[in-house]
């Protein structure tokens, strides 16, 4: 049986992974809306991926005697300045979840509950294949500026990897 701050904290980070899903379907809409396609797909593809990391704690908690409950959750933005902008707003909010799940595996360990510090080892992962993916996005963005060639395949290249992705 988890313990009820173990059950409220993961409640807390369903939320969070319910909310990374929407900023990124946002940002794949307003993508679509510019005409990135590839950036939009890439999005899409990312945003269910976040749906599905927050199913697994529902699955989780619920398995382990708690109760996964749905919150309130936040508009996001709708409007970005440029996709590069976009992609520094996406390792920003990696950054924070990464912290968050950081936290998590403090309470698991302070709460002597090894199941679940086990289980979290997974977003450990996790979190760190996303933030080097986004890095290394990041760092082409950066390169490419505002040139609008570069620019153009980059967006071809972030379709392709969803594609890879599926
Ligand atoms: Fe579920 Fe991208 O963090």
């Amino acid at each position: 049986m988890i313990s009820k701050d173990l059950e409220k904290a993961i409640n807390e980070q369903i939320k969070v992974e319910e909310q990374s899903s929407r900023i990124y379907m946002a940002m794949a809409s307003w993508c679509e809306a510019e005409g990135y396609e590839g950036a939009a797909k890439f999005l899409y593809t990312h945003s269910d991926e976040e749906r599905q990391h927050m199913l697994k704690f529902v699955y989780y908690l619920n398995d382990r005697g708690g109760h996964a409950q749905l919150q309130k959750v936040e508009e996001p933005d709708a409007k970005f300045k440029s996709l590069g902008d976009l992609f520094e707003e996406v390792m920003k909010h990696e950054q924070f979840v990464s912290k968050e799940i950081d936290k998590l595996v403090d309470l698991a360990y302070k709460e002597k509950d090894h199941a679940t510090a086990n289980f979290l080892q997974w977003y450990v992962q996790e979190q760190i294949e996303e933030e080097s993916l986004f890095s290394s996005i990041l760092d082409k963005f950066r390169l490419a500026g505002d040139h609008k060639g570069a620019l153009y395949h980059l967006d071809r290249e972030l379709g392709q990897r969803a594609t890879a992705h599926q």
